[in-house]
């Protein structure tokens, strides 16, 4: 009988090899989690450093050609391997920092111990973002030496601490990173059982603001009545950023309607955990609310805790702001914008200084193609069925707006390995192992399809 080998590893051949690969996937994705790789300011940033080795090591594994970069910042991986001849060359991103685990207390488990609990992985960034990781190492290790395109895998260092020096790093590695196609796994799937292709992102600014109102603290007695302690003057100007009905009050903020999909109330409070009574603030459908406009949100406020408050007038008080942009706008205008709302509306001539913390641009992408329609095709079997739905969302990937600034040709496939209960940058976050699975099933069979597409053999 003649041996007929196709060049391209077929469907079940690639379900049977994730199948196969996935508990080495699951047990190096618990290692991953196991290192506490935090690039914010005052973290000891050695353990970003191992886990760029244990990333760099995963991808030596698949054979990859790597390197660990850095431009200033937090150590990157970059690994390569050649396209076969008229193959194309697709880039695999994904992140390796995480964000910082907030109150320890409120964890179930040690934030970096994975445990499994009813199907879901818990740990810091066990989904956010060291299962896009793994799911790039699954698709490599299907295929093993049959990878039918070129890859290069490029795993950031500093995403969630706004990648300030990814533009030097990106620029400085460009030939190396130029591809046909780009797969972010950074992003999340529109529910357990249901997939999304993201096609747009927020951007962000965060910046500080501090008030002061005197000199040195005074005794509340004696002063209060005609002395604003800077606290209650923070609290008022905090309270100019929103109108009564929630809306951001900043002007010249980019604000649209128009998103594609509904996210029903009932459904959305629940997966908020949103506490009985509370109403949602804002205005119009809620995914305009969350992808299409702005948002402003007080993340963290430095003042007296309570319980070692004295009796005394406070002189000065700081909060951290964090505003999200809608597609459109600009970080750095949308910065100009606070800053003035900020100047221009302090309580009492109270004295303001504003500090700039990190941005990242919006972004929007044309899912248009046969690259996007490769990608519907592999979702939809990975899903038994069930096709993509097209979702924007209202994080942020700074990396986007950068990397289609450089590549304005590249296909950018911005998918996930997040659910609406993987509670990201939380207390408790996890992974569903289930949909871990399909996710490298997909990943694989995204390869396969684009692959077929470059050369004209329908997928
Ligand atoms: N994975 C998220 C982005 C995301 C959030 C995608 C929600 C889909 C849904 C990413 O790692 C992230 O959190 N980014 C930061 C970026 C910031 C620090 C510049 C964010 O959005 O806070
Ligand atoms: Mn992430």
């Amino acid at each position: 009988m003649p041996v007929m080998t196709s060049p391209i590893m077929s469907e079940s051949d690639l379900r049977e090899a994730v199948t196969r690969e996935l508990p080495g996937v699951r047990a190096d994705l618990e290692r991953l989690v196991r290192i506490p790789g935090i690039a914010f300011e005052g973290f000891d940033h050695s353990h970003v450093e191992r886990s760029a080795e244990a990333v760099a090591e995963l991808l030596r594994g698949c054979g990859l050609d790597v390197e660990v970069a850095r431009a200033g910042g937090q150590p990157a991986v970059i690994g390569r391997r050649a396209a076969p001849p008229g193959a194309p060359t697709v880039m695999l991103y994904a992140h390796h920092d995480v964000q910082p685990i907030g109150d320890r207390a409120l964890w179930e488990s040690d934030p970096f111990e994975p445990v499994e609990r009813d199907g879901r992985l818990y740990g810091r960034g066990a989904a956010d973002d060291k299962a896009g990781i793994m799911a790039h190492v699954a698709a490599l290790r299907a295929f093993g030496d049959q990878l039918p395109v070129g890859v290069v895998v490029f795993v950031e260092g500093e995403e969630e601490y706004g990648s300030d020096s990814l533009e030097r790093l990106l620029a400085e590695h460009r030939d190396k990173l130029a591809s046909d196609v780009i797969v972010i796994a950074d992003s999340t799937n529109w529910d357990v059982g249901v997939p999304a292709l993201t096609t747009s992102l927020r951007g962000i600014v965060n910046c500080f603001v501090e008030v002061r109102t005197l000199d040195h603290a005074v005794h509340s007695g004696m002063f209060g009545g005609a002395v604003p302690d800077a606290l209650t003057t923070l609290v008022r100007l905090l309270a100019t950023l929103h109108d009564d009905a929630g809306n951001v009050a900043v002007q010249g903020l980019v604000a649209r309607e128009g998103a594609s999909v509904d996210y029903p109330e009932d459904r959305f409070r629940v997966e908020a955990g949103l506490a009985d009574g509370v109403r949602l603030f804002g205005s119009g459908r809620i995914t305009d609310r969350l992808w299409t406009k702005p948002a402003l949100a007080v993340l963290g406020i430095d003042a007296p805790a309570t319980g070692e408050a004295p009796n005394a007038l406070v002189p000065t008080a700081k909060a951290k702001l964090s505003v999200r942009l809608a597609p459109g706008d600009e970080p750095k205008r949308a910065y100009a914008a606070l800053r003035e709302h900020l100047e221009r509306n302090a309580p009492w001539g109270a004295q303001v200084e504003i500090t700039f913390e990190h941005d990242g641009a919006p972004c929007v992408i044309d899912a248009s193609g046969p690259m996007f329609d490769a990608a519907r095709s592999a979702f939809r079997t990975a899903w038994d069925g069930t096709d993509a739905v097209e979702i924007g969302v209202g994080g942020s990937i700074p990396f986007i707006a950068t990397f289609q600034e450089m590549f304005p040709q590249a296909a950018i496939l911005v998918t996930g390995v997040e659910d609406p209960h993987a509670r990201a940058h939380g207390p408790n976050e996890s992974l569903h192992l289930g949909e871990f699975a399909r996710v490298c099933l997909a990943e694989a069979l995204l390869l396969a399809r684009v692959a077929q597409t470059r050369s004209g053999v329908n997928p």
